[in-house]
């Protein structure tokens, strides 16, 4: 018989509370199981949602404190230097998690939604870290494709999507590097982008073969360190990749 654990993030997860504004709606489930990105599934204890209603009227999660959604953004929080440009507010969590990182000096957060900087403001998310820490971010309201940096961009950490994958992710990525030409770049979903190229292409997930498909896209990717990153690409490829996103062609 196989127990289930419960969930213990090791990051920082701010207080939110159920709010609704517009379209947009942050809600709290008190006890949820939640298949991890590489860890297998774990009961979440009060996990927070933000959820946008789509076109059909129905309410699509956005962002969540569960584990697929903490674990697929937390190695560019961990790994961030310098300036950091997070495209994508959403809750505010790689935001806050990037500016803790005594490694990271400045943050910039590009969110075009005005709704969704005004849940944020309200809930009080960022007041709820140090001072030093608060005085990192700037927050830029504006277009993630449009926006160009001031200043020199260490990291680039894009994460403007509804959905881990899309065909067209790496020339949406790539837009964003053109405008903020950043040292190293880790976008949301990047593992699955990974995996696909080398499953399409008979590359072996080992660190060579990671190495290939990145270079191969061109762009800076951040490689994380002190993990085995082949490892985790493939459990996370195991357990979200979808054939139906697989392009037939790149
Ligand atoms: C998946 S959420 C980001 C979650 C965030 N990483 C976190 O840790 O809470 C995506 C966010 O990107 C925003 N967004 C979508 N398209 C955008 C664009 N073109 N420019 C700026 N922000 C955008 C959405 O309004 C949403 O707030």
């Amino acid at each position: 018989m196989h127990s289930v654990n419960i969930y213990k993030p090791n990051m920082f997860i701010p207080t939110y509370a159920p709010i609704e504004r517009t379209d947009w709606r942050i809600s709290i489930t008190e006890m949820v199981l939640c298949k991890g990105y590489w860890s297998p599934a774990l009961f979440c204890q009060n996990m927070v949602a933000l959820l946008r209603r789509g076109a059909d009227g129905r309410m699509e999660t956005w962002m969540s404190t569960s584990p697929m959604e903490l674990e697929s953004q937390e190695l560019g929080c961990q790994a961030a230097t310098g300036h950091v440009v997070v495209m994508g507010m959403g809750m505010g969590w790689a935001v806050a998690n990037t500016a803790l990182n005594p490694a990271v000096t400045r943050v910039t957060v590009v969110e075009y939604d005005p709704t969704v900087l005004g849940i944020i403001r309200e809930l009080g998310v960022l007041e709820q870290l140090p001072p030093d820490v608060q005085a990192k971010i700037h927050i830029v309201q504006g277009d993630a494709y449009e926006y160009r940096p001031d200043q020199p961009v260490d990291l680039l950490m894009p994460d403007i999507w509804l959905w881990l994958m899309n065909d067209t992710r790496l020339a949406e990525v790539g837009q964003m590097a053109a405008n903020c030409q950043p040292r190293q770049i880790y976008f949301w979903g990047q593992e699955m982008e990974i995996a696909r190229h080398a499953r399409a292409r008979n590359i072996v997930l080992n660190d060579a073969g990671v190495r290939r498909v990145i270079d191969g896209f061109g762009l800076p990717l951040l490689v994380p360190d002190g993990v085995d990153y082949p490892d985790l690409i493939a459990k996370a490829a195991e357990g979200w990749m979808n054939d139906r996103w697989l392009p037939s062609k790149f």
